[in-house]
């Protein structure tokens, strides 16, 4: 029987992680998770509770109420994958909103929250045989996951496919906002003081700028069967 690994993907926003991690997961059998969503589930719970807003972040409140935060992934086999849910409340779609976009890398700066759930992402992948994507999954919550991809592309290329995905839900956004929105989140994911997003030093790069969808399946295929076969 093949031996089971952890694949840590991490990157910049809008690289497409997500995509990649699904298709790697069912291909694999693997057990699938956006650290992401647990993320944007946090902020939007800040959002709902009042904490946050374009002028003000009340991060004490934050930190005191995160033990009534229960965040939960429920696989939804129509959709085949797993959705996240906010103290028992789907809010897949809530999360995916570039209002949650435009506060979570804040709320992703605390460190309470991050190690609440750095906690349950370590949880999760202890029996290995999953695919998670975040931006400190190779670094921090996984450092000796057995294969690290960390994914790039140009912000404009990927502000061009986060700008389609919305304007696709009927999100009234502009390209430019969206391009504003990209650059900042890659500043403040790089810039902040607990585990800023950088490339782990047995990560592989890989840049799909020029690469579609299927072509990046199959390349990170490869990797991940000799990673399998030298496990
Ligand atoms: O992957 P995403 O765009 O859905 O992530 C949302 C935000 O959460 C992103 O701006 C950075 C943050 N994040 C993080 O700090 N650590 C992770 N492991 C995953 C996401």
């Amino acid at each position: 029987m093949n031996k089971k690994i952890t694949i840590a993907i991490d990157g910049f926003s809008s690289t497409g992680k997500s995509t990649l991690a699904k298709q790697l997961a069912n291909h694999l059998g693997y057990v699938y998770v956006d650290t992401g969503a647990m993320y944007r589930a946090v902020a939007f719970f800040a959002m709902q509770q009042g904490y946050i807003n374009a002028d003000f972040f009340d991060k004490e409140s934050l930190i005191n109420s995160l033990l009534n935060i229960k965040l939960q992934f429920k696989f939804n086999a129509d959709l085949g994958f797993a959705e996240m849910y906010l103290n028992n409340l789907n809010v897949e779609t809530e999360i995916r909103t570039i209002e949650v976009s435009r506060f979570v890398s804040k709320v992703a700066e605390v460190s309470e929250v991050r190690a609440k759930l750095v906690e349950q992402q370590k949880e999760m992948g202890k029996d290995k045989a999953i695919v998670m994507d975040g931006r400190d999954i190779g670094t921090v919550v996984f450092p000796d996951a057995e294969l690290k991809i960390f994914m790039t592309s140009s912000a404009t290329t990927r502000a061009q496919r986060r700008y389609d995905e919305l304007v696709a839900k009927g999100d009234d956004v502009s390209f430019e906002e969206v391009l504003k929105n990209v650059e900042e989140r890659d500043y403040i994911d790089t810039h902040r003081e607990d585990s800023p997003l950088i490339m782990a030093d047995d990560a592989i790069e890989i840049d799909n700028s020029h690469l579609d969808r299927k072509e990046q399946f199959e390349l990170v295929l490869e990797l991940v069967n000799d990673t399998i076969k030298s496990a």
